[in-house]
């Protein structure tokens, strides 16, 4: 009897162990920096320029590779009193609310949210200076 149910558990824990190892694997979210290529390459271009981008942008904000930078940092929102990128300050970024979907505007891209490492990538570079790196 004892050795029948200490069977069972020893199977059951096999089976959760690999179940574990599976999803850890299965979990790997793509890799980002907090730099305005890393950004410009894995978001903007992946999930804005499909409407942010030339003279009919979306919102008069391109975010193509030439003008994304002229057209975030220290540029007033067209919706708010914000600044779209205010350097050292993603709290009060008015790109980061569109991208959390904070105010109850519509988030950015409007098909849904960007995996947490890419917004956490954003905030990081406006947190530290918005450079054009
Ligand atoms: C399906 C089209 C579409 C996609 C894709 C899209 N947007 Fe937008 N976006 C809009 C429209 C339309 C507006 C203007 C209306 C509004 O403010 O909701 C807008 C407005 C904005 C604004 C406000 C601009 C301002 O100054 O008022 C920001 C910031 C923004 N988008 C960022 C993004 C970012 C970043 C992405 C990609 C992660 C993105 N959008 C993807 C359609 C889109």
């Amino acid at each position: 009897m004892y050795f029948k149910i200490f069977i069972m558990l020893f199977v059951s824990i096999l089976f959760w162990h690999c179940e574990k190892n599976i999803t850890t694997q299965c979990e790997v979210q793509p890799t980002i920096k907090p730099t305005l290529s890393s950004i410009q390459t894995e978001v903007f271009n992946g999930y804005c320029v499909s409407c942010h981008s030339g003279a009919a942008a979306s919102g008069n904000l391109d975010l193509s590779p030439a003008s994304a930078y002229s057209n975030l940092v220290n540029v007033p929102s067209s919706a708010s009193s914000l600044m779209r990128v205010l350097p050292g300050n993603s709290d009060q970024s008015y790109l980061i609310k569109r991208l959390i979907g904070a105010d109850g505007e519509l988030i950015m891209p409007p098909a849904g949210r960007l995996p947490q490492n890419f917004i956490e990538a954003v905030q990081q570079w406006i947190d530290e200076g918005a450079k054009n790196n």
